[in-house]
């Protein structure tokens, strides 16, 4: 294998942390899933956004947020006008867990060892993007940044500063606004994670 440039912090490119990913055993979860969804986007980005896992899509295109939810971020990221150059998306858990129902398989929340055991990954990415804020998607992305439990929807608009310093936003995962029955539900809760975006912005 040709040799990586190891820079002087000792902290690894994206490239070669994926390319070790691929072969992780740290949890069970590599059996049933296709593969390895690692995080994507810039080495230098200025934001990290963190999903739970990959979902059925994502699974099968090995890249993080190419589904139903991933297009929801899109969109509230561009009308929020945050530059997807300058962010980075990853996932707390990197494999998909899911039940099979029939043809169909159906997402499953992934367990706290499950959450605990990829964060050697998250943490490698982290190290290595330095980003300036982390965004929380959610109950597990916030779990597993902040190492408790956070009430997602009483904490959502506001910043938690780790030991390390690093800013963790905390807003809901975009999977919420989908599952939302009635349109106008619907509407409140993408106005309501807009402004959340918008507040990123201003943060980053
Ligand atoms: N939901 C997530 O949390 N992550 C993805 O990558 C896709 C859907």
């Amino acid at each position: 294998r040709a040799a990586r440039a190891e820079p002087p912090d000792g902290t690894e490119p994206i490239a070669g942390l994926r390319d070790e990913a691929k072969g992780c055993r740290r949890c069970p979860l590599w059996r049933n899933a296709t593969q390895t969804v690692f995080g994507e986007g810039p080495e230098d980005a200025e934001v990290i956004f963190v999903g739970e896992q990959p979902g059925d899509q994502e699974d099968r295109a090995g890249k993080p947020f190419v589904g139903p939810a991933g297009r929801m971020l899109d969109a509230t990221l561009e009308d929020a006008d945050v530059d997807r150059q300058k962010v980075y998306v990853t996932n707390a858990v990197k494999h998909f867990k899911f039940e099979p129902r029939g043809k169909r398989r159906i997402h499953s929340k992934p367990n706290a060892g499950e959450v605990q055991a990829c964060r050697w990954w998250l943490d490698k990415e982290i190290g290595r993007i330095k980003p300036n804020l982390a965004v929380a998607l959610g109950a597990t992305a916030a779990q597993s940044l902040l190492g408790r439990a956070v009430p997602v929807l009483k904490m959502r608009g506001e910043v938690i500063e780790r030991n390390d310093g690093l800013r963790v936003f905390i807003t809901i995962h975009p999977s919420l606004i989908l599952r939302m029955r009635e349109q106008e539900d619907k509407e409140a809760e993408r106005e309501r994670f807009l402004q959340d975006m918008r507040k990123v912005k201003r943060l980053m």
